[in-house]
């Protein structure tokens, strides 16, 4: 696992970004997992400058997203598609047939769940996996408790969880209850994860899941047993870490 320092969320922000254009400039034909949230947001804006100034090609790329909500249709405003196409694939030429996530609308969401996780197979793999930090520990939409041999699976978000989306909704009970996820073991199957994690609200967490050994009732404590992990965090976030000499 690298740790790096970002002085702040610009930075970290700066820095996730030109950790994905490398990506996306060394493979030819790169999957990157793509993550939502408020986190990944500064990254998208960077990603989206660099495509307008160098013109950082997309043509070649596929995504595919972590989780998306039950019962959002991808033209609502919440849902997790409308999400990405006005953060990101609206904006960078990359075909639109080249954008996963999952349908939260289907009818028969268990097979949807195969579905998408036999798509990630057929594409050879996440090659990079972008994360956020839940409070609780969450990755992905994995609450504490899931196994880590989870596959993509629906889940039942926990209050905290949408309490802290509510955010983004007109009020709490307009927060779906229920979401399609790649599981953890989804995740831990990329070959690179990069996990981003800014403010203070987020230090006690981080400090948790890099001195725990891996445990379900922290999700990311789970990324301690991957090989390929790159963690960019700002000062806050880091703050409450002691262990300072795995830091660069
Ligand atoms: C988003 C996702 C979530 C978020 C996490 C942190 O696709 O899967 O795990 O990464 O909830 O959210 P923010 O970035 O809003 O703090």
């Amino acid at each position: 696992m690298k740790i790096i320092e970002a002085e702040h969320y610009q930075d970290m922000s700066e820095k996730a970004a030109r950790f994905i254009i490398e990506k996306v400039n060394g493979l030819s034909a790169p999957v990157l997992g793509l993550a939502t949230g408020g986190t990944p947001l500064g990254t998208y804006k960077c990603l989206r400058e660099d495509h307008l100034s160098h013109k950082t090609a997309y043509q070649h790329v596929y995504t595919v997203n972590l989780d998306e909500y039950v019962g959002l249709a991808p033209y609502d405003e919440n849902s997790y598609t409308f999400y990405m196409k006005k953060h990101l694939f609206h904006h960078i030429g990359i075909p639109s047939s080249h954008t996963y996530l999952p349908n939260g609308m289907a009818a028969d969401l268990t097979a949807e769940c195969e579905r998408y996780e036999a798509l990630i197979e057929r594409l050879g793999g996440v090659d990079l996996q972008l994360l956020g930090l839940g409070l609780n520990g969450h990755i992905g939409f994995n609450e504490p408790g899931t196994p880590f041999s989870s596959k993509t699976h629906v889940v039942e978000l926990t209050e905290s969880t949408r309490k802290a989306n509510a955010r983004y909704f007109d009020s709490l009970s307009s927060v779906p209850t229920k979401a399609v996820t790649m599981g953890i073991s989804t995740i831990m199957k990329s070959k690179q994860i990069l996990l981003l994690v800014s403010g203070a609200n987020k230090a006690g967490i981080l400090a948790r899941l890099l001195s725990e050994e891996p445990h379900e009732g922290t999700p990311a404590s789970v990324l301690n047993m991957h090989e390929n992990v790159v963690i960019i965090a700002d000062r806050d976030a880091l703050s409450a870490v002691k262990e300072r000499s795995m830091i660069f």
